[in-house]
């Protein structure tokens, strides 16, 4: 697989992460109160703050944490000559100017990893971690991740999460969930 070079990407997707729309998968009912002990929780749980990104919009203080450490993450990426070859896709639209692709990714992505540290009030409705990363059924997947390709994926999580200055016992946390999901993902 090709390996791209995306430095002129960084810059719009630096202008694009100030742009990203708040609209999430707000799920349908609320959820009973929970007692503080999820890692969604810690992360500030369901306090609802203003969204920085988007004048006039609430979003919960959880949410945030992630989707700032996903933005963050999929920065690094973007400048990751290891892994960006799979995003060509995503990356040349960019370059483009149409971000609809790089939005739909930090929903996704922060929606996936709400969901999967415990928060309640949203619901990801993407594709399956297996679908999401066989190419056959996700093409905007360029070519299958390797288990190399998992590790620099989880380098740039990190990277993502220490830029956003996320205590590391939290990232530890983190780092469990994704490392449960390598066998779904690296698919060869
Ligand atoms: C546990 C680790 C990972 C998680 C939780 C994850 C999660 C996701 C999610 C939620 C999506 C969006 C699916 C949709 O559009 O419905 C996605 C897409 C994608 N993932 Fe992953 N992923 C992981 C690891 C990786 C790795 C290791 C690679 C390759 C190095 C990778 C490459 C991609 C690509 C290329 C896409 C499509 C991006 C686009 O929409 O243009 N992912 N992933």
């Amino acid at each position: 697989m090709k390996k791209a070079t995306f430095l002129p990407v960084i810059a719009i997707i630096a202008i694009a992460s100030l742009m990203l729309s708040a609209c999430s998968k707000k799920a349908a009912s609320n959820p009973a109160p929970t007692m503080g002990t999820t890692l969604y929780d810690t992360l500030g749980g369901t306090t609802l703050v203003a969204d920085p990104t988007h004048q006039g919009a609430m979003i919960e203080k959880g949410r945030l944490a992630i989707r700032n450490v996903i933005d963050s993450t999929i920065f690094v990426i973007a400048a990751d000559s290891r892994i960006n070859g799979h995003f060509t896709v995503l990356l040349s639209e960019v370059t483009k100017g149409d971000l609809s692709g790089f939005t739909d990714l930090s929903e996704n992505l922060t929606t996936f990893v709400s969901g999967a540290t415990g928060a309640k009030d949203y619901i990801y409705i993407g594709l399956s971690m297996h679908d999401a990363h066989d190419p056959a059924t996700n093409p905007r997947m360029n070519g299958k991740a390797t288990n190399a390709d998992f590790d620099a994926f989880v380098s740039d999580l990190v990277a993502g999460a220490n830029k956003n200055k996320v205590p590391s016992a939290i990232i530890t946390s983190l780092g469990k969930i994704v490392e449960s999901l390598r066998t779904t993902v690296v698919q060869m």
